[in-house]
């Protein structure tokens, strides 16, 4: 039987060949792995091996004899196209175009990578982050930009985490397992320097991510689906006792197909539904779905830390406005009352950069982080940040800002 340890999703090992690298001899069968074996990527113990289908580990075979200083990005990018064939190809531009693997109507089955019925909101987020066109200015004392900041008492990097996403069985090829995708979305934004989120899908434990989390001291963030509230408070408790440093919800989960298929409840929220889960809790608190801004106000009101201006990659509503079209009115609402996040069909640097000036304090990333994290956990999640990061210096010397403050509408055009 083959195996990939779910602490790194790198290395994989086959009882047939057994592994010269741990001494352990062809046909080893997993049983007889000492229990001071540790993986040799990781140093991680033998539990955390996990059978893996035959065509996966073809491919995180080829995946880990690529590791070792050669791998760049786009490798990690080509295995991820590899593992998610049939519902993602990773194309250059992830940008939910009509054509696209992900893209269309599904008619009821799992929409995989895609958006929900046409595909239009997921469209509609990378065309609303397009039209606007940054201006370059040149001519100014050169100043290294100042890119870091600080988000619940934590500094970070960059203005950029990753956005929260689960659901590799129902949406990724079943390609590796939820904790270990988990594990490379939360280990690599730590080790670039910012905070990683998980989501939560109705074919896992609920409280998987809290848990994953608080494998490595609670640096992360859980976001929660919308169930009823005595469940989102008991999940708050377990989150609180692990430590982690946010709590998040994703209103816009009320919608949430899979969910729905599921049989698992999920619910629109009230004003007071809100007051409760934060007066709850001393955790910092992100309400996430918000798109326009009355619901903004009402998170505002609610005394949460963070309005997340989200459509959920246009995975719910279909039809529904791009998320650059409404986060301008949205911050120009609320800005400096809590802090705002935002994401939608951010894949660069660039388009960090416009998110900022766009209202946002930080920007968030979706699809393209979980192709490299299915493609190369943590290493390929924190190689993905560091490129983003490039670019943001950039882009950011090349349109006269030398601080985040400085990233305003007037950077922009249309
Ligand atoms: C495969 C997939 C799974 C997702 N799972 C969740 C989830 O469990 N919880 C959540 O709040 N959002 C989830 N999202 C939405 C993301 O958090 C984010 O809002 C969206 O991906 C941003 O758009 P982008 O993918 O174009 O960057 C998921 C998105 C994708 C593509």
């Amino acid at each position: 039987m083959k195996y990939l340890c779910t602490y790194c999703s790198v290395y994989v090992y086959d009882e047939d060949s057994g592994d010269s690298v741990t001494n352990l001899k062809p046909g080893t069968s997993w049983d007889d792995i000492p229990d001071t074996w540790g993986c040799p990527v990781c140093g991680m113990p033998k539990e955390y091996l996990q059978q893996i289908r035959d065509d996966v580990f073809a491919i995180k075979m080829e995946a880990y004899k690529g590791q070792g200083g050669t791998s760049d990005l786009n490798y990690y990018r080509s295995v991820g196209r590899k593992m998610l064939t049939g519902v993602c190809g990773v194309f250059p531009v992830c940008d939910g175009k009509p054509g696209r693997t992900c893209v269309g109507q599904k008619y009821g089955a799992p929409i995989g990578m895609g958006g929900a019925g046409q595909g239009k909101t997921f469209e509609a987020n990378y065309d609303a982050l397009q039209r606007y066109k940054l201006k370059m200015q040149v001519i100014k004392a050169h100043h290294e930009p100042e890119m870091s900041l600080s988000i619940f008492g934590k500094e970070i990097k960059a203005p950029v985490m990753g956005a929260s996403l689960s659901g590799v069985k129902s949406s990724m090829n079943d390609a590796i397992s939820e904790d270990a995708f988990y594990r490379g979305l939360l280990r690599g934004a730590r080790a670039f320097g910012s905070i990683g989120m998980v989501g939560n899908t109705p074919t896992s434990p609920d409280d998987l991510g809290i848990k994953v989390i608080g494998e490595s001291g609670g640096w992360g963030i859980p976001m929660l689906k919308p169930q009823s509230q005595e469940r989102l408070i008991q999940l708050i408790r377990l989150a609180e006792d692990m430590n982690v440093i946010a709590i998040g919800i994703d209103l816009e989960g009320a919608g949430s197909t899979f969910w729905a298929a599921s049989d698992k409840m999920v619910y629109r929220k009230s004003e007071s539904e809100l007051q409760e889960l934060v007066d709850c809790t001393e955790k910092p608190v992100i309400f996430k779905g918000i798109m326009t801004p009355e619901d903004a106000n009402k998170v505002v009101d609610s005394g949460a830390n963070v309005c997340y201006v989200s459509n959920h990659g246009g995975r719910v509503l279909d039809g529904g406005q791009g998320v650059a079209e409404a986060l301008p009115d949205i911050a120009k609402e609320i800005s400096g009352k809590v802090q705002i996040m935002a994401d939608g069909a951010v894949r660069t640097g660039f388009d960090v950069l416009k998110i900022i000036a766009l209202g946002a304090d930080i920007a968030l990333i979706g699809r393209t982080l979980a192709q490299v994290a299915i493609g190369g956990g943590e290493v390929a999640v924190n190689m993905y940040f560091k490129y983003v990061k490039e670019d943001l210096r950039r882009a950011m010397i090349l349109t006269g800002c030398d601080t985040l403050e400085d990233a305003a509408k007037s950077i922009l055009t249309r």
